[in-house]
């Protein structure tokens, strides 16, 4: 059986933290779909095609393995993305209780809509603490992210600061 799973997040933009629990999952599964979604809840920085073309390119440049594609998805619920590319897993990193009490109502309400099971991963502790909210304030004042994101970002945000 070949296994689909998609990793869903706003990406805005993608941490390193993000890039270790994509490479875990894709050591996990036989297809990866990191998507790209618009949370409502969230003020975005980057748009949508900016947040998929960095991914896209630090993906390639951390060298990992196994068949990862990155998409987005903004029409609809993220279960029918699912749906619609066989996935039936979606995997979620897990940084601490208040990512458990966010994320426990989705998982359940996501299995029940269209048996889709969600499964929390652990961070590496390295990044446990690592948030692209927290990248987002320091590079707004004009600290150094690159400690927490993919040098293709760390330049992006620099450029962008720069500007
Ligand atoms: O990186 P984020 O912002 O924590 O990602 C949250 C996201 C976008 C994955 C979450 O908001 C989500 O799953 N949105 C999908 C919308 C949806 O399908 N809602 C109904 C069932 S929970």
């Amino acid at each position: 059986m070949h296994r689909i799973a998609v990793v869903p997040g706003s990406f805005d933009p993608v941490t390193l933290g993000h890039l270790d629990v994509i490479e875990r999952a894709a050591g996990l599964f036989d297809e990866i779909h990191v998507l790209v979604v618009h949370n409502p809840d969230k003020h975005a920085l980057l748009p949508i095609s900016e947040r998929v073309s960095l991914l896209e390119r630090a993906i390639t440049d951390s060298g990992m393995s196994g068949s990862i594609q990155v998409a987005s998805w903004n029409v609809g619920l993220l279960v029918d993305y699912c749906t619609d590319v066989g996935a039936t897993v979606l995997v979620k990193g897990i940084r601490s209780q208040i990512d458990v009490a966010y994320e426990t109502p989705m998982a359940i309400v996501n299995r029940n809509l269209a048996q889709v099971e969600t499964i929390f991963m652990l961070p590496d502790p390295g990044h446990a603490h690592v948030s692209s909210s927290l990248v987002r304030q320091v590079a707004a004042l004009g600290g150094d992210v690159a400690p927490y994101v993919p040098s293709v970002v760390a330049e992006f945000l620099q450029g962008e600061s720069t500007d």
